[in-house]
This record gives structure tokens, sequence and C-alpha cells, in this order.
């Protein structure tokens, strides 16, 4: 099998890792990929939304299988694309991507299909908005409809900032057109878990869970991020909270999506509370979580390359079972000083090969690339992905920090306090 993974981050590097250790993979390319994925074959440079482009290529370079990364290869078209030319790909359709890419979307959707999500209304109105906020109880949940790198959420403990933040959005357009409408809904209490299935339309097989860290600091303080570190398994996302997930929230909206013409290919990731009455869904992205993805590339012992084929296939019914490492995972970002706000990018990363050495640790490259004199620099705003596999979650831990200390960066940070919750 030749195939083409579409992205550059650290998600893309762990699934062409993974993808790399199959006996039915001769070929792994990427576009626009990274120094870690062009460690792992040729990289070409268009940029994910280019859908039109990546599929001639695909076609000219005779790929089996296009894998999508990025949420915005999806939303532009590009499986469309390539099933116009007949080439297999796993990851959703334009119309499918709307899960994601519009949230009043997938609250709607989420309505009609009963899947338990919170209490929720629509606005293109800041007087309507602020209205509604009236007769419901802090804290206010204020959502960016469209797709915002992850940052078009704001939780607002008082009137007056969610009266701000209505503003910001509506009026001055903080995210752009993604905020031409915004999404109020109800706060809902209770720990995050982020679960993934895989779909082929018809049929979903569940994957395993992880936890994120969505802000960039210990404590969960400071700004939300695109997530700076995970660990799988999440101990409060347990076998019967993945059965209800897979019988209230997966299995009504593989179902649904097909009713209603837009059958979902891929793998659906489902953002979860967790509370005493089972799996309330936070939202929908149409795409494996980054860094959540590193947790669980390192823990699946399958061959992965024939089940994402499946997917692609509409194959999956007959799909044998997926086969799990049993031991813990765990990955911290290493990200440059001044994300997520303003990373600042350019300098060297030395050390990369001491933290390898390290016992079941690997370093997935997200942010990074190669300068004219061979020199790795920072170049994006999460840069390194240092993954480790444990006994148990402590050795994990150690191991990936291990790593983290051997890599000579003095323009990076990241958390120290990686799966604290599942280690208290
Ligand atoms: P999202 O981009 O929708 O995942 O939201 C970002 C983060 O905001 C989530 O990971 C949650 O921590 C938080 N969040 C979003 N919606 C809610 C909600 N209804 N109740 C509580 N927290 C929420
Ligand atoms: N880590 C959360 C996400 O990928 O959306």
């Amino acid at each position: 099998m030749k195939i083409l993974i579409v992205g550059s981050g650290g998600r893309e590097h762990a699934l062409g890792w993974k993808l790399a250790q199959s006996p039915l993979v001769t070929e792994i390319m990427s576009t626009p990929g990274n120094p870690g994925l062009a460690a792992l074959g040729r990289t070409f440079s268009l940029k994910v939304e280019q859908a039109a482009e990546i599929a001639a290529l695909a076609a000219r370079e005779q790929v089996d299988l296009v894998v999508i990364g990025p949420e915005s290869a999806a939303a532009a078209g590009l499986a469309d694309q390539l099933q116009m030319l007949g080439i297999p790909c796993f990851g959703p359709s334009k119309a499918a991507a709307e899960l994601e890419a519009s949230k009043a979307f997938m609250k709607e959707f989420s309505v009609r299909h009963g899947v338990p999500t919170a209490e929720y209304k629509v606005f293109d109105d800041a007087i309507r908005a602020k209205a509604y906020l009236g007769d419901r109880e802090p804290p206010f949940v204020i959502k960016a409809d469209g797709l915002a790198a992850g940052k078009g959420v704001i939780i607002a403990e008082t009137r007056a900032a969610a009266d701000e933040a209505i503003n910001e959005i509506l009026f001055l357009r903080k995210f752009g057109t993604a905020g031409q409408r915004i999404v109020i809904e109800d706060f809902l209490p209770g720990e995050e878990a982020s679960f993934f299935a895989l779909c082929d339309g018809e049929t979903a097989i569940p994957l395993i869970a992880a936890q994120d860290h969505k802000r960039a600091y210990d404590g969960d303080k400071g700004p939300n991020t695109g997530g700076m570190g995970a660990y799988s398994p999440a101990p409060v996302f347990t076998d019967a909270m993945r059965d209800l997930t897979m019988e209230r929230i997966i299995l009504p909206t593989l179902r649904g999506m097909k009713e209603e013409g837009r059958p979902f290919v891929g793998v659906l990731f489902a953002g979860l509370m967790i509370s005493a009455d089972g799996p309330k869904l936070i939202e929908f992205n149409v795409r494996f979580g980054d860094p959540e993805c590193q947790t669980l590339m390192r823990r699946m012992k399958s061959d992965l390359a024939p089940i994402l084929l499946a997917a692609a296939k509409g194959e999956l019914a007959n799909a044998a079972p997926i086969e799990w490492d049993a031991r813990p995972s765990v990955t911290v970002v290493y990200a440059a000083q001044g994300y997520p706000d303003e990373p600042l990018t350019g300098s060297v990363i030395r050390g990369l090969a001491q933290a390898d050495q390290v016992d079941g640790v690997v370093v997935f490259h997200a942010g990074t690339r190669e300068d004219e004199e061979g020199n790795l620099r920072a170049a994006g705003g999460r840069v390194l992905n240092v993954t480790a596999i444990g006994d148990d979650l402590r050795q994990a831990v150690t191991r990936a920090y291990d790593a983290v200390f051997r890599i000579d960066w003095p323009g990076g940070f990241c958390r120290r306090d990686i799966a604290w919750r599942a280690l208290d």
C-alpha cells in the first residue's frame, strides 16, 4: 500500500509512525508533512486546504489510501475530490465534516437524533443573545459557530464577561467569519474525556479514550490551547461508560448522518463530559485529537493500515477487533515560549536523539523545521510531542519527563503535571 498522509502535526507524525510499521505499507508520503514525517518518506508542499491539488497528487502517485489529519482538509472537500477519482480516503466528506465545522449544525443534529448534550440556543443577534442570558445561570458557555482552531469557546463566570464575549465574537469578529453566529449553552459539570470511534458510513467500532489538558499552564491555569498533553486510558472512562457512549452518542450519530445523506467516514471524536447520569456530548470533531492520537497510536497493537483502508471502503463490519497494549501511555507537548498567543519560532532544538533513547519513548514532531545547516528549529506553537508507554502511568510519566529533560531547547516550555488527575 502507498499511503498519503495529509497534515503536518504531531498527530500526523504519530499516524505515519504507526502506519510505517505495517508489513502491508510500501510507501508513506505526506503533504505538507514535517521533519518527522520526512524521515518516513517523501513530503510535498501542498497545503491541507488545496483539495483538488492533493487529489491530483494522489492520482499521479497512484496512492492506495489517503489519510486526512486535520478538519480543515476535510472541510475543504478533500474526501469529495478523492471520491470523484475513486481513491480510498480515510476522512469525512465536506457535508459530514459539518459535525465539527458548525457547532450550530452539531447541536441541532443532536436534538434531532436524541444525542445527550447541553441545552443551547443559536444567535446571530447580540441583543437577543444577551437577553437569553437573563434566563440562564452562570457560568455561561459561549461558542463561535465555525472553526476557530480550538479557541472559539469562552466560559464566562459573570453576566458582564458573557456580554463582553458576545460583543467580541459578533461585533468585533474576534474569530472572523467563524463568529457570524454563536451558540450559547449550559455549563456541564463533570470530568472530560476524549473518545474515538472509527466509522465507515454504516458501522462504527470503538477505539479507546484519552484525557487531554487544554489549559496552557500547570494546575489547569492559563489560556485554552489545542492541548498540552494527554494520557490513555482515562480512568473516568470505564467500559460501561464506553458502552453508553456507543449506544447513546456514536451509533445514533452514525445512523442520523446516513439518514440525512451525509454518511460519516473517518474517526468520530466525541469530546465528552462524564456525569453521574452518563456521558454528555460537548463537541464532535471529525478527526483524531492532537495530542490524544499520539497516546492512542503508542498503545495500538493491531496493524492500523488495513483498518483505515476498511473504514475508507465501507468494510468495517468484517474487520478484526482492534488490540491494544494494556499499558498506559502519556504525551507531553513541548511548546514554543509564548504559545498559544504568540509563539516565538526559530529557536534551535538539540538532543532529540538522547531523548529517543529513554525506554518506551518516541518523540513526535509537530511544529518543527530543519534549516539549511541541518539544525532543527521551532516552526509553530506546539513543537514536539514526547510520548511514552510504561508498566503503569507513573512509569510512563517519569519516562516522558526524563526524555523532555534530555532535550536542549531553551525556547520551549511544557506543563509539568500531565496526567496529575489520574496520578492523585
Ligand atoms: P470545545 O472547543 O467545544 O471542546 O470547548 C473547549 C473546552 O471548553 C472544552 O474542552 C471544555 O473544557 C469547555 N466546554 C465547552 N463546552 C462546555 C460546556 N457546555 N460545559 C462545560 N465546559 C465546556
Ligand atoms: N486535543 C483536542 C483536539 O484535538 O481538539
